[in-house]
C-alpha cells in the first residue's frame, strides 16, 4: 500500500509531499521546508518509515528547500534535477529517470518554465502526479524571473502532463487558496490560463501581464537552494533543546523519556497536572511533584520558577500534554511532557510516593 502525506507550510504557502511504501517503509519526500523539517522528520518516525530521498521539483524562491537538514538528520540522499545548476546533491535527475522506494517508483518527467530545471514526479501506476510550479489548481507558476519561459511552460504542460490519463491526481507546490488538489481532466477543461480552446499565445499573453511582486524570500532561498539548503548557522538545531534529551512529536509536542527523569528529577521542576483526588490516589506521584490541576495551571504558572525546566506528569500524558502548550505560552522555554505518565512510570516499575502496590 502507497502511504501519503499532504504537509503545508503556512508561511510559505507550500506543500510537502511524503509517500512511502507501507511493506517496506522505504519513503521519498518532495518539496521540504527547511522550517518543517522538525515536524516531517517527527512524522515519518512515528510512522516507522525511512527517509531514502528528498526531492526537489525546482530552485524555489519562496523557501529554503529541507534537503541538507533532512539528509543531515536521517541520513537520506538529495536528488534535484540535472538541469537546476545546484550543486551538493547525492543524485541528479533527468527526463525519463526512475526514483524508488521500497516496491514503488515515481517517473521524472522534465517541464520547465518556471524555471529551467522544473521536474515533475508522477507515480509509477500514473494515478498521482506532483507538478511543482508549473501546473498549478486552477493557476500556474510564474514564469517573469529566474530562468521562466511562458513558450516553454506552456509545451510542457501540453506535452508531459495534460497527456496523462485524466484521471490522474494533479498535486502543486502551492496553493495560496488552501485548494489542495486536482486532476488532469479538471486542468484541461477548466483552468483559465491553459485549458479548453486556449493557445500558446493566449497563456503567454495571459502570463507576461500578471506583474506580481517577487518574493520576499527570494534573495535568501534561492542561493541557499543552489546549494541544497545547506546552512552554515543552522536555526533549527540552534532551537533544538539541550537541557535534555527531548522527543518532538508530530502533534508538536516536546516528549521526555521516564527513565532520564528518573535520573535528573533534581534538575527539573516536576508539574503534576492531575486533580487532587488522582495525585492521592492509587497511581501515587513522583516524589517533589507539585500539584497544580490542569484547569488551574494558566492562573497559577506564577508559582512556578521560570529559570529552571518544567517536566508536566499526569495520568497518561494527555492532559500534561496540555499543560507543556500553556507553559509554553507563559513564556516557559524548557517545558516537556513525561512521555506515557504516570502509567507508563509505574509500568516500568519506577519508584512514587503514596499509591498503591
Ligand atoms: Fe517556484
Amino acid at each position: 500500500m502507497l502511504i501519503f502525506r499532504q504537509l503545508f507550510d503556512q508561511q510559505s504557502a507550500t506543500y510537502t509531499y511524503l509517500l512511502a511504501d507501507s511493506k517496506t517503509g522505504a519513503a521519498v519526500i518532495i518539496d521540504p521546508v527547511f522550517e518543517q523539517v522538525r515536524r516531517d522528520a517527527a512524522l515519518m518516525e512515528e510512522l516507522g518509515l525511512q527517509l531514502m530521498y528528498t526531492l526537489d521539483t525546482h530552485v524555489h524562491a519562496d523557501h529554503v528547500t529541507g534537503a541538507w537538514l533532512l539528509k543531515r538528520r536521517t541520513g537520506s540522499q538529495i536528488a534535484v534535477s540535472a538541469s537546476s545548476g545546484a550543486k551538493g546533491a547525492d543524485r541528479y535527475l533527468s527526463h525519463g529517470d526512475q526514483v524508488s522506494f521500497g516496491g514503488r517508483y515515481l517517473m521524472v518527467r522534465a517541464t520547465p518554465g518556471h524555471t529551467s530545471g522544473c521536474l515533475t514526479f508522477v507515480l509509477d501506476n500514473e494515478t498521482m502526479a506532483f507538478t511543482g510550479d508549473c501546473v498549478l489548481i486552477r493557476g500556474s507558476g510564474r514564469t517573469d524571473f529566474q530562468e521562466g519561459d511562458p513558450h516553454e511552460m506552456y509545451r510542457s504542460i501540453h506535452t508531459q502532463i495534460f497527456t496523462l490519463p485524466e484521471s490522474c491526481l494533479l498535486y502543486p507546490a502551492h496553493d495560496y487558496r488552501g485548494l489542495t488538489v486536482t486532476s488532469v481532466g479538471e486542468e484541461r477543461h477548466f483552468n483559465p490560463r491553459l485549458g479548453g480552446q486556449l493557445s500558446e499565445n493566449d497563456f503567454v499573453g495571459y502570463m507576461k501581464n500578471l506583474q506580481l511582486p517577487h518574493p520576499r524570500k527570494m534573495d535568501i532561498a534561492v542561493p541557499a537552494n543552489l546549494e541544497c539548503g545547506l546552512t552554515q548557522s543552522d536555526p533549527t538545531a540552534a532551537a533544538e533543546p539541550d537541557w535534555a534529551p527531548l522527543a518532538y512529536t508530530f502533534a508538536g509536542i516536546w516528549e521526555i523519556e521516564p527513565n532520564w527523569l528518573e535520573e535528573n528529577a533534581d534538575a527539573v521542576q516536576l508539574v503534576d497536572v492531575r486533580e487532587l483526588v488522582e495525585f492521592e490516589g492509587a497511581l501515587g506521584h513522583i516524589r517533589g511533584a507539585k500539584l497544580i490541576p490542569l484547569g488551574e495551571l494558566s492562573q497559577r504558572v506564577d508559582e512556578l520558577d521560570r529559570e529552571r525546566p518544567v517536566v508536566t506528569i499526569c495520568r497518561a500524558g494527555g492532559r500534561s500534554a496540555q499543560a507543556t502548550l500553556i507553559a509554553q505560552q507563559a513564556g516557559f522555554g524548557k517545558v516537556a511532557n513525561l512521555a506515557g505518565g504516570m502509567l507508563r512510570w509505574r509500568a516500568e516499575g519506577r519508584g512514587v510516593d503514596g499509591g498503591s502496590a
